[in-house]
């Protein structure tokens, strides 16, 4: 693939501008996952969902990781720029957690709607993060996104079929 020359006429651009701040913004986002969901999945109750939580920390890893790619396909530094919606979300989900009883089915349910919030939240990121990508012809960075939005998105299935599968019944029938 041809590497985009990026010029500094390109860098002044008000949109290219925006679109860098957003990644800064997930980019904070998924340090800050790689701190909360280990402690997501030492709350859970079910194995299922510790290791659904376990797995997509090794998936929020590979998107630290084609993050810096972007960053150096867009020809700057990694940066982070907090990201206030994440933060507010994560504070929920710990909220969750101490308002839900140890070892119970509910904890679970709880902790699947805050990461499914997530979860939303970065495929509505990623999703218009791609498509800016795209019509600014910044092709790499539009595949790398691609690659991270297809994760986000099977990492909200799997905690849809978590929660279908048994989760929400038991936690139903729980006294
Ligand atoms: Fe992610």
């Amino acid at each position: 693939m041809k590497k985009q020359q990026i010029t500094e006429e390109m860098k002044q651009s008000p949109l290219h501008q925006l679109f860098l701040e957003e990644i800064k913004d997930i980019y904070w986002a998924e340090n800050h996952l790689l701190k909360a969901l280990p402690k997501m999945a030492e709350a859970s109750t079910s194995t299922e969902l510790r290791k659904a939580f376990e797995g997509h920390l090794a998936v929020t890893q590979t998107h630290v990781e084609r993050l810096k790619k972007v960053f150096e396909s867009l020809d700057e530094k990694p940066e982070t720029k907090t990201c206030e919606a994440l933060k507010g979300l994560i504070r929920e989900a710990n909220e969750i957690i101490d308002d839900t009883e140890d070892g119970t089915m509910v904890r679970d349910c709880g902790l699947i709607l805050a990461a499914q919030k997530v979860e939303h939240y970065e495929i509505a990121t990623y999703g218009t993060l791609r498509t800016l990508a795209a019509i600014m012809g910044h092709t790499e960075v539009q595949a790398l996104l691609q690659a991270t939005l297809d994760e986000e998105h099977s990492a909200d299935d799997e905690l849809t079929q978590v929660a279908m599968s048994f989760v929400n019944e038991e936690a139903m029938s729980e006294k």
